[in-house]
């Protein structure tokens, strides 16, 4: 019997060490031998990809208000490190360009279509045109209206539906939408789910593992994956099943 990989995605990066979405928690991944990011992404107001989870800018970072009504400049000169920890002062929200450039080669990048404006999609992709990295990374999201778009200007990206359950109707759409995963919250994942989802030809995996026992629950269920804030205790756990 050969053994399933698991995709080790680190969530917001190793976001249980560092603050999420920085580079910090991104290079913290790689350190421990993670080679799958998770981030999301909103625009600024003049225009710029950057890589933050909230709408606004207030849980982390010294800054207040909407993202989207903040120019990438005044972005940028917000802390978005002290926050989780004085040894993180100084981090910066990074620019998606920025990720894609330093990642590019050793990491693939689960990329959240986070934010709501219309043009969200569309400069996302050309970000990623830019840097020649369509094969390095997955779109994901959990409104259906942004993959759309995706799949519309940027067929050649795989992506991911982020659902809390999956229905007969999610599957109905996700083929007429040509999904490459689905990706339903951990404790839905059963092992019928993950046959059913594999024999749909979809990639299966889970968001929402907040303990080591819903992780294994989740590897022990055939997924293929999962986002996780501390990559390194499923990576324990992988290697010591000899999944890796
Ligand atoms: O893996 C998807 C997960 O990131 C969704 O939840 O709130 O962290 O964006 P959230
Ligand atoms: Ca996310």
């Amino acid at each position: 019997m050969t053994t399933p990989t698991v995709m080790v995605i680190a969530h917001r990066g190793a976001s249980s060490y560092g603050p999420e979405n920085t580079l910090a928690a991104f290079d913290l991944a790689l350190q421990m031998e993670v080679r799958h990011i998770e981030l999301d992404v909103d625009v600024t107001s003049d225009g710029h990809i950057v890589v933050i989870h909230d709408a606004t800018v207030d849980r982390t970072t010294n800054g207040s208000g909407a993202v989207t009504s903040h120019t990438l400049a005044a972005l940028r000169a917000l802390d978005a490190g002290s926050w989780f920890g004085t040894p993180f002062a100084g981090e910066r929200i990074p620019t998606f360009a920025e990720v894609l450039a330093r990642y590019k080669g050793r990491a693939h990048l689960h990329t959240e279509i986070k934010g709501h404006s219309p043009s969200l999609s569309q400069r996302t992709a050309d970000v990623i045109r830019t840097h020649g990295m369509e094969g390095q990374v997955t779109i994901t999201s959990f409104q259906k209206v942004r993959l759309e778009e995706m799949r519309a200007y940027a067929p050649e990206l795989p992506t991911g539906w982020l659902v809390r359950e999956v229905s007969d109707a999610t599957i109905v759409q996700a083929h007429a939408m040509g999904l490459t995963q689905l990706c339903p919250h951990a404790q839905a994942v059963t092992p019928a789910l993950v046959r059913r989802l594999h024999a749909e030809g979809f990639v299966a995996r889970a968001w929402g593992v907040t303990t080591e026992e819903l992780m294994q629950q989740v590897v022990q269920a055939g997924a293929d994956g999962m986002t996780i804030n501390f990559p390194d205790k499923l990576i324990a756990y992988l290697k010591s099943h000899q999944y890796l």
